[in-house]
């Protein structure tokens, strides 16, 4: 009897710390960002030359080398965080009336990472048209986002603002993030879904498969 309880003790011992283990482990991508604030413009500031640079790589939909693709970076502070991408898209077209088939880019937030399997109320998902476009998924809403957008010869510069809603953000926390690039073609069909984590294009209702984005000084 004492042996019983021994032994159950000891599996919940070694559960709860095998739980607790995963709790701290970072499912998916990480990248970097660094401390700075840039001004919202779509011109490259100085600091932005400092910082690590990222690749939209997961094909969602399309395929590499055919459809467009993104090269970005992240800076953070208090308030929230800042993308500066560039997007490589040889054909810029926004006649589609949902705004994800126009030619875009989308930001996803998960304030505490908790990578719930249905948005909360610190996730949220942002998207804005080569053009300046905004528009708000789930949890976003205008004033949490500021943008500026340039057309350059391979595409276009996002550079954005996206501001937490119910934290102050400090150095060595890690939330969920990623970036979703959307190709529309010459008929204004989406064509591409190129991400930087996820695979399946569930992330506008999912925070799960968000990648993570880990804030350095
Ligand atoms: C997805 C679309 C979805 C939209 C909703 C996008 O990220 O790719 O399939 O309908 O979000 O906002
Ligand atoms: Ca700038
Ligand atoms: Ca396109």
């Amino acid at each position: 009897m004492r042996n019983l309880k021994f032994i159950t003790l000891l599996i919940f011992f070694v559960l709860s710390i095998s739980i607790f283990a995963n709790a701290q482990e970072v499912i998916g991508k990480l990248a970097t960002a660094k401390y700075g604030q840039p001004k919202i413009d779509g011109e490259m500031d100085e600091i932005w030359k400092s910082t690590e640079e990222y690749l939209t790589d997961s094909y969602v939909q399309g395929t590499k080398g055919r459809v467009a693709y993104s090269k970005f970076r992240v800076l953070w502070d208090e308030d929230g965080i800042y993308i500066w991408a560039e997007v490589y898209d040889s054909l810029l077209n926004k006649d589609n009336t949902n705004p994800w088939e126009q030619d875009s880019i989308e930001f996803f937030i998960d304030e505490d990472n908790a990578k719930k399997t249905s948005y909360d109320a610190n996730d949220a998902q942002y998207r804005v048209s080569f053009d300046n476009r905004q528009s708000f998924g789930t949890g976003a809403s205008k004033e949490y986002f500021v943008t500026a957008t340039k057309r350059t010869d391979f595409g276009y510069i996002v550079e954005a603002q996206v501001k937490m809603k119910t934290r102050k953000l400090k150095e060595g926390d890690i939330i969920g993030f990623d970036v979703q690039v959307n190709d529309a073609d010459r008929f204004g069909s989406r064509v591409g879904i190129i991400a930087w984590n996820e695979v399946e294009n569930i992330n506008w209702i999912n925070p799960s498969s968000f990648g993570n984005l880990k804030l350095v000084k």
